[in-house]
Formats: C-alpha cells, structure tokens, sequence
C-alpha cells in the first residue's frame, strides 16, 4: 500500500515538473525573443557596442536577449544563429564579422519565418529579402572624411607644400573581408585619388586589435623607417597599439608622423590631448537603442526602412579637450 502511494506520488510530482516545462515557453512568449551574435571583444569600440546592447535589453521589460559572442569567428556565428533558428527567437540580430559567406544560414531563418536585423556592418548577398533593416555607420564615407581632413591638414600640420612632395603614408586596415575594412580602404581612395602627392607605400590587415596594429606598424617601420609621413588606421585600437610602436622606434607619433584613425573612442581623445594622433572620424558603437526600437516596430507590424544610418563627426586634436568629458563610450 506504501509503494502504491509512493509511486502515485512520484508520478503527480513528475507530470508537475513536466507541466512547469511545458508551461515555460508560453510565459516567455510575453516577451519578444532577441538572438543577437556579436563579433567579440577586438576593440573598445566592440565592447561599448556590446554594452550598449545589452544594457538597452535590460531597460526594457519587454524584452529577452540571448547573446552570443563569436570571438572573431565566423563559424560560430554561424553557430550561434543556427542555436537562435532551432530555439525559434522572435527576432536575429547580428554584426556580421565579414560581408561573405551568410546566404545559406540566412534562407535557413526565412524558412522558419525569422526577421533577421543587421547591425553595424552589412553583408554581401544577391538577396536582399534576407535581413530586414541594416543600421550602423557609413564606412565609405568614413574613409572620405579621414582622407579630406589629411588633404585639408597635412600642410598645415607639417609646414609643408603639398604640391611639391611626395607624402607617404601607411594604411592600417581592419579585419580582412569585413565592410569597414572594405569601405573604409574605398572611401579613403576615392578622395586620395584627387591629391597624387599622397602615395600609400604600405597597406596590411591590423584585424582592428591594438596588439596587431602594433605588430604591423613595427613591420612598416622597419622596411619604411622615418621615410613614413602619415598613418591612416581603419580604427583607433590600431592606431593606438601603432603609437607605442613608432614611440619605441624613436620618433615622434602625431608630430613626425600625422595619424588619422576612425570610431572616436575615448583613448583616442586622450591620445590627442597628449599630442600622439591627429584627429579620429567618429564611428558611433551605441546601437543599442536604435536596434530594440526596430524589434520593437517591426513585432507591432511596422515596415522598417532598409538602412538606418548613424548620424556622426570628426574630431580633430584640437578639439580633443573640450569633447573628451561628452564623450560616452
Ligand atoms: O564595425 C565597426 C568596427 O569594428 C570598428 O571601427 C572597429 O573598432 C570594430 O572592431
């Protein structure tokens, strides 16, 4: 008799846990599920983007994130959106590490009827009913204003004629394959190619990590040496990793050698308020409002446009001062 209600007791505990599991999924169905990939940690642009993100999701109620962290690393993205499909989010977001490579993973979420939101950098896709929105910077024109500001500085910087000397430069780029790197490499060409003076006698992938940009800038030095007028770094980590090198190489970063870099983190006002860089074309990471209020919009049935740009500056050095207290990431 015992046994028998020992089981029956078991058995009503389990149907129970099995009721509590079922039940689960309905509750979260309150909220609007958001799976988004992130690329990693590269950068301090990275991080504040992460943050931004992640401290937006938190704010609101409404909503659920799982975040996932693809340490640079396509495959895991990958992964992690596949993980997101299987799990059936509401909604994908993601910053796609490179532009290639995301059509099949990307038919596999329109298949199971899952918006798919680009944020930050874009992909390169024949259809473009894969993803619903891209928001984030434009990184060409980001390449054009670093290159306008040198054209327009340059003289004035090194008491030079521009007109009359060949100026070196060294470029920096970010990971290789990526939209900004693309773009930005574009942009920068695009207006260079109306002052010839300006020669870029180097180019390599720092992969947007101030310990590469170190590496590579060391590299340039070393076959270039103060033959080197100008360094233009597709992100500010490299610049800064690229000072420390051209500082252990002996000569002056922001004086013997003009930097122009791209995000406006806040190492790169401190860099200018020492002297070390000349002027940072702002990329802004803080996505983090813009993105849950698209997820917000596009669940209330609302047609989203296909990009949303960030609106942003430049800042040269000698504003660095005044600005560096503004600025939020
Ligand atoms: O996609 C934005 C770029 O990625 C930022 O410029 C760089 O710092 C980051 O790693």
């Amino acid at each position: 008799m015992k046994n028998v209600a020992t089981k029956l007791m078991m058995i009503c505990a389990l149907a129970l846990a099995v009721g509590m599991f079922l039940a689960a999924p309905a509750l979260a169905k309150d909220k609007i599920v958001v799976g988004f990939s992130q690329i990693g940690a590269e950068s301090a642009w990275r991080v504040a983007n992460t943050e931004s993100i992640t401290s937006e999701a938190a704010k609101r109620p409404n909503i659920e994130l799982k975040f996932s962290d693809a340490q640079q690393k396509q495959e895991n993205q990958i992964k992690a959106i596949r993980n997101f499909i299987a799990q059936g989010v509401d909604v994908i977001a993601f910053s796609p590490v490179v532009e290639t490579g995301w059509t099949p993973v990307l038919k596999e979420a329109k298949r199971a009827g899952i918006p798919v939101i680009l944020s930050d950098r874009a992909v390169d896709t024949e259809d473009d009913t894969l993803w619903v929105t891209f928001m984030g910077s434009d990184f060409v024109e980001e390449g054009r204003r670093s290159a306008k500001w040198l054209a327009e500085n340059y003289d004035r910087l090194k008491n030079a004629d521009k007109s009359s000397d060949v100026i070196n430069v060294v470029e920096l780029q970010g990971t290789v394959g990526s939209a900004p790197a693309i773009d930005r490499k574009t942009g920068f060409e695009e207006v260079m190619k109306n002052y010839p003076q300006f020669k870029v006698i180097k180019s390599q992938s720092g992969d947007f990590t101030r310990s590469k940009g170190k590496e590579v800038m060391e590299a340039f030095l070393k076959a270039e040496g103060a033959k080197i007028d100008v360094l233009y770094a597709h992100n500010d980590d490299m610049a800064i990793g690229a000072i420390q090198a051209i500082e252990e190489f002996g000569l002056k970063p922001g004086k013997d050698i003009i930097i122009v870099s791209i995000d406006a983190v806040r190492g790169a006002f401190e860099a200018m308020i020492e002297g070390k860089l000349n002027c940072t074309v702002e990329c802004s990471p803080l996505l983090g409002p813009q993105l849950f209020d698209a997820v917000e919009d596009l669940m209330a049935g609302k047609t989203l446009p296909k990009r949303i740009v960030t609106n942003e500056g430049v800042f040269p050095q000698e504003v660095a001062a005044k600005e560096l207290p503004n600025r939020k990431y």
